[in-house]
C-alpha cells in the first residue's frame, strides 16, 4: 500500500515534548555562532564550562583505554573500579561511608538529576527549587509532570536558608533540589545552614537532590561542603548529583555520578539501563584517573578563577547602574542591572542581553532565563583579556544609550 503526503498526518510532538523548552543557554550559543559566522569578534561570557583543556593524565588514561580495546558495553551502573573511586573520593574528603551499590555512574550531572528526579516523582508531586536556579531544574520537573514550588532567594542576596525552605513546604512537596555553589548566582550555602536546610526538609518528609556540580570551586573563606558530610540519618534522604564536567574540565566527556540511598540509586540504574545504557567506556576509564590521580589542575583552575573574579567584580561595579556582589563559588558573576536597565531604557534583562550581543558582540545570559528579572549572568570562564574587553564594551553600551 502506498502512502501519499496528504494521507499522512503532520508530526505532532507529545505533550511531554511540547512542555520541554530548548535550553535558553543553548539559544544564546546559536545566536553567538551566527554573529561569528558574519565576522563579528564575539566575547563569550555566556559559557558554562571551563576554558581549560582536560588535563593530560586524564586524556592519557582514555588513550590507554582505547589501545587496550576497552570499547565494549559496561554495566549500566558503571565499571566497578570507577564506582569504588567515586565512593573513595567522597568518603575520604567528607568522612562518609558510601559503598559502590549506592553509586551509579551517569552521563554528566544533568542526566543524574534527570534520572533521579524521574525515579522519585509522580505526576502532580511538588518540587521545591531555589529561584533563581539552573535552567534545567524546572524543565526536568516538568518532564516528570511535577509542579515547581519556587523558593525566592533575592531578599537574602540569593542565600537559601532553612527558614525559607520551611515556609515554602506544601503538603504535596516530595523533593527539593539544592545547588551549592550555585549556577547562576555563584552563592555558597555555609555548612551549618546547609545542614539545617536538610533537617527541615527531612523532618517534613522531603527527599533531597544535592547538585554538587561545582563542588570544588569555592573561594575562601567559604568552605567546600557536600551532603556526604551529613550524618548517616540525614544522608539516607539525600542523593548527591556529582559531575566531573567542571571539576576536571571534562564537559564533553559526559561523566557524572549519583550517590545516595541504595533504593533510590537502584531505580536510577534501572532508568539508565533502559535509556543511555551507560556512560562511555573510555570516559569511565578517564574518570578513574581524574578522581584518583593528582588534583593539582583543580587548584590551578580555582586560583585562576579567583584572579579573574578579583579583577572582574570591582570593574563591573564601576559601570553605572550595575551592582555586583563577590562570587563565593562556581565561575559566574550575577550582577543586579536594574539601575542599568532604567538608565538605558531596557524593560527586561533579555533586552539588555540582546543589545549586548547584537550590537556589542558580548554574550551574556539574561537573569530571567534563571527566574530572576533585573540580573545578568556573566561567566568568567574566559581569559582575563576577554573579560576586560567585555567590560569596555558594556561601558560603551551604557555611554551610547545615555546619549
Ligand atoms: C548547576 C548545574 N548542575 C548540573 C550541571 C550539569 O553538568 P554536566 O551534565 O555537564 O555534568 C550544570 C551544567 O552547566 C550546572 O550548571
Amino acid at each position: 500500500m502506498s502512502t501519499t503526503a496528504s494521507s499522512v498526518s503532520a508530526f505532532t510532538a507529545s505533550t511531554r515534548a511540547q512542555m520541554t523548552k530548548l535550553s535558553s543557554t543553548a539559544a544564546v550559543v546559536m545566536a553567538a555562532e551566527k554573529l561569528r559566522s558574519q565576522g563579528v569578534k564575539v566575547i563569550d561570557l555566556g559559557v558554562g564550562e571551563p576554558d581549560f583543556p582536560t588535563p593530560d593524565h586524564i586524556k592519557d588514561a582514555a588513550k590507554q583505554a582505547l589501545d587496550e580495546n576497552f570499547t565494549k558495553y559496561t554495566s549500566a551502573s558503571g565499571i566497578a573500579p570507577l564506582r569504588k573511586a567515586i565512593c573513595d573520593y567522597m568518603n575520604s574528603n567528607f568522612g562518609s561511608d558510601y559503598i559502590p551499590e549506592q553509586c551509579c555512574v551517569v552521563l554528566g550531572g544533568k542526566q543524574g538529576i534527570f534520572n533521579a528526579t524521574l525515579a522519585l516523582i509522580d505526576p502532580g508531586d511538588e518540587v521545591l527549587l531555589e529561584n533563581p536556579c539552573w535552567v534545567s531544574f524546572p524543565e526536568i520537573v516538568h518532564f516528570g509532570e511535577g509542579k515547581v514550588i519556587p523558593v525566592d532567594t533575592e531578599s537574602t542576596d540569593f542565600h537559601l536558608t532553612a527558614e525559607m525552605v520551611k515556609a515554602a513546604i506544601t503538603p504535596k512537596a516530595k523533593l527539593i533540589i539544592i545547588n551549592s555553589p550555585s549556577n547562576p548566582t555563584g552563592r555558597v550555602i555555609d555548612p551549618a545552614e546547609y545542614r539545617k536546610i536538610i533537617e527541615v526538609a527531612v523532618e517534613n518528609g522531603l527527599w533531597v537532590i544535592s547538585d554538587e556540580c561545582y563542588l570544588q570551586f569555592v573561594y575562601p573563606p567559604h568552605e567546600v561542603n557536600s551532603a556526604a558530610a551529613l550524618t548517616p540519618e540525614l544522608r539516607s534522604r539525600v542523593l548527591i548529583a556529582g559531575s566531573l564536567s567542571k571539576t576536571y574540565a571534562m564537559t564533553g566527556w559526559r561523566v557524572g555520578f549519583t550517590l545516595g540511598p541504595q533504593d533510590w540509586v537502584t531505580e536510577v540504574i534501572k532508568i539508565q539501563s533502559q535509556s543511555a545504557t551507560h556512560a562511555a567506556s573510555i570516559a569511565q576509564k578517564a574518570a578513574i584517573a581524574a578522581l584518583t590521580q593528582s588534583q593539582q589542575s583543580v587548584k590551578t583552575m580555582l586560583a585562576e578563577y579567583q584572579r579573574r573574579a578579583d579583577w572582574f567584580i570591582p570593574a563591573l561595579n564601576t559601570v553605572s547602574g550595575i551592582k555586583c556582589g563577590k562570587p563565593e563559588g562556581a565561575f559566574y558573576a550575577f550582577p543586579n542591572i536594574k539601575g542599568l536597565m532604567a538608565n538605558c531604557g531596557f524593560a527586561t534583562s533579555k533586552e539588555a542581553a540582546d543589545e549586548l550581543l547584537l550590537k556589542y558582540g558580548v554574550v551574556t545570559t539574561a537573569g530571567s532565563a534563571f527566574g530572576a528579572e533585573g540580573y545578568l549572568r556573566l561567566s568568567y570562564a574566559n581569559s582575563l583579556a576577554a573579560i576586560q574587553e567585555a567590560v569596555e564594551r558594556i561601558k560603551q553600551m551604557v555611554a551610547d544609550r545615555a546619549k
